[in-house]
């Protein structure tokens, strides 16, 4: 099975959608490690309860390119081949960027390339869009800005609001990133 990092920054509900995924027995994916860039992350508790190993570290005090050397020496050494980022709020060097090129997805909630960056669910609601969504792309240097790998349109209904809109789509994206990761680890 090829062997997948998530990094997380908070709850960690799409970390957790994959790990219940890869205990499919024809997942192509393991799950080896979960690392986080916040200690407090409650992700992290969850991983620990599967039997999953963590790695936590703040990044506050550290430059960017230093603290991702770290996460990188961590997820080299659990023998990750592919790096799934979660809900993971940090942006990422350039090195570590490239480092990973074509093996590290990200899923961000939007149909993109419509509304990168934060408040996705309030901007598609404010601009009377029919649909939110969700995406799986490669990640890249530009943020959210790498291919598109998978979609899943969720049609708005007239009294969402954000909240109600990001927890619909929550449900798409746990379902669209195993589904897309499977595929994406089967091709590469
Ligand atoms: C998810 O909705 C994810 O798409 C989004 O943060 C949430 C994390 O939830 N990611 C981004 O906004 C990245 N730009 P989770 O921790 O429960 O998976």
């Amino acid at each position: 099975k090829a062997r997948v990092a998530v990094l997380i920054s908070g709850r960690g509900s799409n970390m957790a959608a994959l790990v219940y995924a890869a205990k499919a027995l024809d997942c192509p994916f393991e799950i080896v490690l979960v690392a986080s860039n916040d200690p407090e992350a409650a992700g992290l508790e969850l991983a620990r309860a599967e039997g999953i190993p963590t790695f936590a570290h703040s990044h506050k005090g550290l430059k960017r390119a230093e603290f991702d050397a770290i996460l990188d020496a961590q997820i080299r050494g659990a023998g990750a081949q592919f790096v799934a980022l979660a809900g993971y709020m940090r942006l990422l060097s350039p090195e570590f960027v490239t480092g990973w090129a074509d093996k590290m997805l990200n899923i961000h909630p939007s149909l993109l390339p419509k509304y990168k960056g934060l408040h996705t669910h309030e901007r598609a609601l404010e601009a009377g869009d029919s649909h939110g969504g969700c995406s799986v792309h490669i990640v890249t240097a530009e943020l959210d800005d790498g291919p598109v790998l998978g979609q899943t349109e969720v049609a708005i209904l007239p009294d969402d609001t954000p909240d109600t809109l990001a927890a619909r789509v929550l449900i798409a994206e746990h379902q669209l990133y195993s589904r897309t990761l499977a595929d994406y680890v089967r091709r590469n």
